[in-house]
């Protein structure tokens, strides 16, 4: 069977990630790798510090550095342990707006010995961007992104 794009991207990411490098370094080109998404505006990290989410290495426009966990759709995908799919984020109570530009959302949460350590959010400029396919290529990359030392 032919691959599909996003088998390609997990390989690469597979291969670019070190655990004997810092946090930092994996997640900025894992981020460059995300960025080859198609549609999108906004791809990158937030990491949890006591009860916050704070940006972590992203592409895209200057960004919230700080989310309280359980605000907005990054705060609530942590909080509830799960990926959120928001195919009109004028339709999400709480979004928080950090680009005028982002019409629809996936974030995916980074789940390590059952503790969340973070999340993966994509932005896009079309409404109903994300669906089941970016859903488990973007767990897939998470389940990488767990074997990291946060
Ligand atoms: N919209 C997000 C905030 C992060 S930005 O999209 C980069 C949210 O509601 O959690």
């Amino acid at each position: 069977m032919k691959e599909n794009k996003y088998d390609i991207y997990l390989k690469q990411i597979e291969s670019i990630i070190d655990k004997n490098l810092p946090l930092v370094s994996n997640l900025a080109n894992v981020a460059s790798i995300l960025n080859e998404m198609e549609n999108i505006n906004w791809c990158g990290f937030y990491l949890a510090k006591e009860d916050y989410l704070y940006l972590g290495p992203f592409q895209g426009d200057v960004a919230c550095t700080t989310i309280k966990i359980g605000h907005g759709v990054c705060g609530t995908s942590f909080h509830n342990k799960e990926t959120i799919i928001v195919p009109n984020v004028n339709e999400f109570k709480g979004h928080i707006a950090c680009s005028s530009l982002s019409k629809s959302e996936i974030v995916v949460p980074i789940i390590k010995n059952n503790e969340v350590k973070g999340v993966i959010d994509i932005d896009s400029p079309i409404y109903d961007r994300f669906h089941n396919e970016e859903k488990e290529y973007l767990e897939q990359v998470s389940l990488l992104l767990s074997k990291l030392d946060y």
